[in-house]
């Protein structure tokens, strides 16, 4: 079978200016990644989400560069087409810049992805710029940062449009290729976007953004906690899951299960 041509960093750009919306999802595994891929998302975010996904935390803070290594490796594996992107775990914003450097060179050298991810805008442009200028691709993170949330308390909509604007154009002029905006109204986000020439990647910013991103279990319905209104749920997983294992469990239970279909002889 043909292999299908790996989407870049370049390609990002280049459908921003072509005006084509560029569609991005999260996956922590193999399987989901190669589903992703196949189905035709341009990037996957293998995203520090992972914690309250994958880990059960109540926050993206308890999870480790090792663990994101560790995912980020499978998801490369199962991914043709797609750019994929690995999330910088918190805490970074305190290191030397060789030593963030070192940890951004071990998302790529050890998973194999094309990027990696920092929450943070103007205040973090030096780091953003150190990366770039070692060859380490970087989408930038403004507005709604959930690393900062023991900072913060608490998660909401970023309304202020200077900081942003300030944020995202900082993000920008350090080299970053594109910037993920998160839980910001509408409007202002289609203005960062008109602003910009790199791609702004929305999730709970409006359809004015060049992309959009999604937790993938958020959309496929199998979040069993809080899901935050910007959400779209595409499917029920949950129920189809639950109804599946239920009746296995009663056919295990009433000797249906195994039958002659499933048995040697
Ligand atoms: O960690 C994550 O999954 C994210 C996004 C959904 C943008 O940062």
């Amino acid at each position: 079978m043909a292999t299908r041509k790996r989407i870049t960093v370049a390609d990002f750009l280049a459908m921003k200016k072509r005006g084509e919306k560029i569609s991005m999802l999260t996956a922590y595994d193999f399987r989901t990644a190669k589903l992703l891929d196949q189905a035709g998302v341009e990037g996957i975010l293998v995203g520090d989400s992972m914690a309250m996904v994958v880990q059960g935390h109540t926050t993206t803070v308890p999870v480790t560069l090792d663990q994101l290594i560790y995912h980020g490796e499978m998801v490369v594996r199962g991914v043709e087409r797609s750019l994929v992107v690995v999330d910088l775990p918190f805490p970074i914003n305190h290191l030397a810049l060789a030593e963030l450097v070192d940890r951004a060179g071990r998302l790529l050298k050890e998973t194999g992805c094309q990027a990696v991810k920092m929450e943070g805008g103007a205040k973090q442009a030096e780091c953003i710029e150190a990366m770039v200028t070692a060859g380490i691709p970087v989408v930038a993170h403004v507005g709604l940062r959930p690393q900062s949330i023991n900072l913060v308390g608490r998660y909401r909509v970023h309304r202020d449009r200077d900081v942003l604007l300030t944020d995202a154009r900082a993000a920008q002029q350090a080299g970053a290729f594109a910037v993920v905006v998160e839980c910001v109204p509408a409007d202002i986000a289609a203005h960062l976007s008109a602003d910009l020439e790199i791609p702004t990647i929305g999730i709970g910013a409006g359809a004015g953004c060049d992309g959009q991103i999604l937790v993938t279990d958020d959309l496929l319905g199998l979040t069993t906690g809080y899901v935050p209104s910007f959400v779209k749920q595409y499917a029920d997983l949950q129920t189809t899951m639950t109804d599946a294992v239920q009746k296995y469990c009663g056919d295990v239970r009433s000797g249906e299960f195994p039958g002659p279909d499933q048995t040697f002889t």
